[in-house]
């Protein structure tokens, strides 16, 4: 029988990089800690991109208790991102990657004193992944250290962190039948496996049938079964699994067990305010719960391996997994055996989760490298790696918005989805709908889904004419309001997962009024505010239960004569009042749109079947500035007002398109955007030698281009002053 002892209490923290030899020395004056733990709880969600990077040391002694066993494992199931195990003062292990669970034997080095001790480092490094990306890379051992006593017979445990036992369904969905097989790793002579009550006795694998078998039937009826391992010994292993089929279609998206089960859903990053990705049990049953509010039957959990616990609980919930390996942003030549040990170790660990559909290769890896040989083969070489390892499942990969259509990497995965982010980074949202039919015109035949997609909000910022890049909670709603009329007109699109369901840590940014926070999540990085955008999506996909939702509560101080109410809601008819008097009653699906009069301070309430909400809003003289956050580019707006332009001459409102059709204008702007993109380096390049982007931009305005660099009013109109100059 294995024992396991859980070894999250006792540990001294060391933040120093102290030599090996002496870190046990040195910690009796470190930091007590209990883990799940992080330096960068604080430092890595803050803004200034100066979180602690380096590396840092866990110690403890064990007790004579734990350290009894015929053998003795050590189980690390989250190191970030390079860690060494030393115990007794010899080094035992070295693990590259800082989302998966590694194991070392002990037994051999155990004495009367029992000193442990783990170097952890989240340094710079150019061959261990993620290395560029927008989220803080948080150092620590962040999930659970467990010791793990096991008789000398026993299941594997240190092959890529193994659980020592495989479980592959195969489902005959005809003959509502499924053929299991299951493989076991140990080093006794026979073992017995028990699947659905049937008990076999074999050397290391065997197969079973299951007639009028329990589908995993995603959100519906997630039924999970369980395999369990025995050996002679006594050790045994259990894993739960599902009997499921998966399939893609180019005309047709997805199928869950014959049937269209568009993926619909959201991504999460493993992270929360304050306690970095130093996460427990039930702050993923929490994160959970609001996934299940939402309605969401997908998660695209990036951009790397999660807990295993997170996994446990979408098998549990029948969420349809997108799993991924941090091979991110920037390609780096001494990378490639990294990326396949993390591939290894996801799948080797992962495996059995049904609620797992593709493997991902990388997330927009061409963002800032070239696509050359060297990028292409890794990606070969991972998706080789993922079909000989898992046969039953597809690879896909992440491709951001700069990638062309005809780019031979997106011929390598089985299926592709692209990042796009017209109507917030760049571009209109319709244009988002252009690519997308450009694309499956093209390629009838491929696959293709949405990976990312979203726009910041600050809920502290509102307005009746939101725009694109003013961080409101009003223009976050339009956008997915957009967005999910985009999605729902395209049935062929295999996943789409809104980027983010959590604000999360990107502590180099410093944006829409919060240090260190990506703001794109519906739902704040504390889990304590659900923007509106959470729910249009709750009304367009959880039908489970009636609700309205009134949007703008937050937007009480109204500076204007009549002001529109939204209500989000999964009924089919909305009632609206206003101090209590019936003002409208609209007809419709998931957004309902009234226009009231403002008089003074109104309470506004929505229902329907039996569901209500309610809230307080006002008329004022003056904008209320604490609802702007850039208040520049709002006086930009309010500034330029097209009465000042001569439209016989060009200016700031043309596209970059018609103005460089002018030999004069254009070599005005091309000098302008030439020294522009001298300051913005690799991406810039992406940009220049990307010629699906540059038709893009030509057909956006220069007032659009000229606000989304950031440039400053002064600069837009010394533009706009030359550019008049000129006759069209
Ligand atoms: C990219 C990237 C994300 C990032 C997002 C954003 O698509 O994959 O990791 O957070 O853009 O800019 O918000």
């Amino acid at each position: 029988m294995r024992k396991i002892t859980n070894l999250n209490e006792g540990w001294r923290f060391l933040k120093a990089d102290v030599p090996a030899e002496t870190a046990a020395a040195y910690a009796v004056r470190g930091e007590a800690v209990t883990l799940p733990h992080t330096w960068n709880a604080l430092d890595g969600q803050d803004g200034g991109n100066d979180y602690y990077r380096g590396r840092c040391w866990y110690v403890r002694e064990l007790s004579a208790e734990e350290a009894a066993g015929e053998r003795l494992f050590l189980e690390v199931n989250g190191a970030a991102m390079t860690a060494e195990v030393w115990f007794n003062g010899v080094k035992l292990a070295r693990h590259e990657g800082g989302y998966s669970c590694f194991r070392v034997e002990l037994t051999d080095r155990l004495s009367e004193k029992n000193i442990l001790a783990i170097s952890v480092s989240n340094e710079e490094s150019d061959q261990v992944y993620p290395q560029k990306a927008d989220f803080t890379f948080y150092g620590g051992l962040y999930r659970d250290v467990n010791l793990i006593a096991v008789p000398a017979e026993h299941f594997e445990l240190l092959k890529d962190g193994t659980p020592g036992i495989k479980v592959t369904p195969v489902v005959d969905l005809e003959n509502k039948r499924a053929v299991v097989t299951v493989e076991t790793w140990h080093n006794a002579e026979s073992v017995d496996i028990t699947v659905n009550g049937e008990t076999k006795s074999v050397e290391r694998s065997a197969e079973f049938v299951i007639e009028n078998v329990h589908l995993w039937d995603g959100l519906k009826d997630p039924y999970l079964y369980t395999a369990a391992a025995k050996l002679p010994s006594g050790d045994e292993v259990s894993t739960r699994f599902g009997c499921r089929v998966f399939a893609c279609d180019p005309e047709k998206g997805f199928f869950l067990n014959g049937c269209s089960y568009p993926l619909r859903g959201v991504s999460r990053h493993q992270d929360l305010k304050g306690r970095g990705n130093a996460l427990s049990v039930d702050d993923h049953k929490a994160d959970m719960d609001i996934i299940r509010e939402l309605g969401a039957n997908t998660l695209r959990l990036a951009h790397y391996q999660h807990a295993q616990e997170f996994y446990d609980l979408c098998d549990e919930n029948g969420i349809v997994v997108w799993a991924e390996i941090p091979y991110i942003t920037m390609h780096m030549p001494k990378g490639r055996e990294n990326t396949l040990s993390q591939m290894r170790e996801l799948i080797t660990q992962c495996y059995n989760h049904p609620c797992i559909a593709v493997w991902g290769l990388s997330n927009e890896i061409t963002a800032a490298s070239a696509v050359n040989e060297d990028l292409l083969e890794n990606h070969r070489l991972l998706n080789e790696l993922c079909h000989r390892m898992d046969p039953t499942r597809l690879t896909t990969m992440a491709d951001v918005f700069m990638l062309e259509i005809d780019s031979p990497i997106l011929e390598i995965p089985d299926i592709n989805s692209y990042n796009l982010y017209f109507g917030w980074y760049l571009g209109e949202l319709e244009q988002t709908d252009e690519f997308f039919d450009e694309y499956h015109a093209k390629y009838p035949e491929r696959v293709i889904g949405f990976s990312e997609y979203g726009a910041d909000a600050n809920p502290a910022f509102h307005s009746s004419r939101p725009e694109k890049g003013d961080y409101t909670e009003e223009y976050q709603a339009l956008y997915h309001e957009h967005m999910l009329r985009m999605i729902e007109a395209r049935p062929w699109l295999w996943a789409t997962h809104v980027w983010n369901l959590f604000d999360f840590a990107a502590d180099g940014r410093d944006e829409g009024g919060k240090h260190g926070e990506n703001q794109k999540g519906l739902v704040t990085f504390d889990r304590s505010l659900r923007k509106d955008a959470f729910y249009l999506y709750k009304a367009a996909w959880n039908k489970s239960e009636p609700f309205v939702h009134l949007c703008g509560k937050r937007y009480v101080n109204r500076c204007e004569e009549e002001t529109e109410i939204k209500v989000y809601s999964n009924c089919a008819e909305v009632r609206l009042y206003v101090d209590d008097t019936p003002v409208g009653t609209l007809s419709g699906r998931t957004v309902f749109r009234f226009r009231i009069p403002l008089l003074g301070e109104h309470m506004i309430r929505a229902e329907a079947e039996g569901c209500s909400d309610v809230m307080c809003i006002r008329r004022v003289s003056e904008p209320d500035e604490s609802y702007i956050f850039n208040k520049a580019a709002a006086s930009v707006t309010n500034w330029f007002d097209a009465d000042d332009i001569d439209p016989s001459c060009f200016s700031i409102q043309d596209t970059l398109g018609e103005i460089r059709s002018h030999p004069q204008a254009g070599a005005i702007v091309n000098a302008m955007m030439a020294k522009g993109a001298s300051e913005r380096g690799d991406v810039a390049d992406a940009v220049k030698d990307n010629p699906a982007l540059q038709r893009m931009m030509g057909r956006m305005t220069m007032l659009s281009l000229l606000k989304q660099g950031g440039a400053d009013e002064e600069s837009i109109k010394q533009l706009n002053r030359v550019l008049q100059g000129i006759k069209k």
